[in-house]
């Protein structure tokens, strides 16, 4: 049994947030976040928030498949900003979208969750434990990123993206998880979880910290590295693959990744142009936009990497 996207859907923030509008916040400029980054515009979610874009995502995921919410019998959330620590945020979506026959829980791997979460519905549909899947990327870091600090500000933009699965009898589906968490620290987002009246602590919501530079290095040498291996054990060669689509996080990355596989940047879509770093959601909202285009054709070999907090990371070689 093997898993197929069967629809897409995707939902960004509300407002647009411009690298000039960045500069009149912090000390940078568009020229700065250009080159460093790829990233000219991201979408900063007002009032939608995480479960808000999700929800959008989703009914626009179940309409493109032509399926309706009832059919759903499991929906996976991968997000690091749930609303709640409970009810979870797959739950919400469900409740928004009236999946009523769908279980519904939440996947936290940072901006690696999309690639684990459809792992995760893969292997329940092999399992034959659920049929009819939801698997939702989304995130809302504007809220946990420090508006004061331009080396983390400038990066990250909020949405979601959200792809309808299906078990098939032919395609192909193989992956890859991966985790270090000897190095969480390189990436880090505090939850509330440190005062009681017993140590006397007051519990403080923290802001995301990160170190670029070790999160750059990390990427560059671990994405090429999963993504051979996975090439490798399922005896594909790089030219039979049509896309790689990995996480938004930088374009610098990505420019160097496929370097690293000695591939050509066309196989390497983009849209962090417009989004930045959304996180969960990048990869399926760039699975959406191409879905839309008309650039994904049944048969294709695709591959989805992503990597992120934990640290984590991921890859997934299928068939569209
Ligand atoms: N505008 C202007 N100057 C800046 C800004 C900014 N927004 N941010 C940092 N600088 C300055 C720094 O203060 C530093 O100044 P100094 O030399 O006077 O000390 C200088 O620019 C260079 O800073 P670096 O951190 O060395 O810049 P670098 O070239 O490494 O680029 C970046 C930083 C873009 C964050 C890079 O390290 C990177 O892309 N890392 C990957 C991390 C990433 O993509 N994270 C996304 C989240 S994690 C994930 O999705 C997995």
């Amino acid at each position: 049994m093997m898993t197929r996207i069967i629809g897409t859907g995707s939902c960004a923030g509300e407002s647009i947030v411009t690298n000039e509008d960045l500069a009149q916040i912090v000390e940078t400029s568009d020229e700065w976040i250009r080159t460093r980054t790829g990233i000219r515009e991201r979408r900063l979610t007002t009032e939608l928030g995480t479960s808000g874009m999700a929800a959008e995502a989703s009914m626009r995921a179940c309409e493109n498949a032509g399926i309706r919410p009832e059919e759903l019998d499991l929906i996976l959330l991968a997000t690091s900003t749930p609303e709640y620590c409970f009810p979870n945020g797959a739950c919400q979506i469900q409740a928004k979208i009236g999946a009523v026959n769908a279980a519904a829980f939440d996947i936290s791997a940072a901006c690696t969750g999309f690639v684990f979460a459809l792992q995760t519905a893969h292997s329940f549909l092999v399992s034959g434990a659920f049929r009819t899947i939801l698997v939702v990327g989304a995130d809302d870091l504007s809220k946990t990123v420090d508006w004061k600090d331009r080396s983390t500000c400038v990066l990250f933009g909020d949405g979601a993206g959200a792809v309808v699965v299906k078990g098939d009898e032919k395609g192909s589906f193989h992956g890859i998880m991966k985790a270090d968490g000897s190095r969480s620290q390189v990436l880090t987002c505090r939850a509330r979880t440190e005062g009681n009246f017993r140590n006397g602590k007051t519990p403080e919501l923290g802001y995301l910290h990160m170190d670029g530079q070790e999160v750059f290095k990390f990427a560059v040498k671990k994405v090429p590295e999963c993504i051979s291996q996975l090439l490798e054990e399922q005896q594909v060669e790089k030219e039979e693959i049509r896309y790689y689509i990995l996480h938004q996080a930088n374009e610098r990355i990505i420019e160097s990744v496929a370097k690293r596989l000695k591939e050509p940047l066309e196989k390497f879509p983009m849209n962090i142009q417009q989004y930045g770093n959304t996180s969960a959601a990048t990869i399926p909202i760039l699975l959406d936009e191409m879905n839309r285009a008309g650039k994904l054709n049944r048969g294709d070999q695709i591959v989805l990497s992503g990597f992120g907090g934990g640290l984590t990371w991921g890859a997934i070689l299928m068939e569209w």
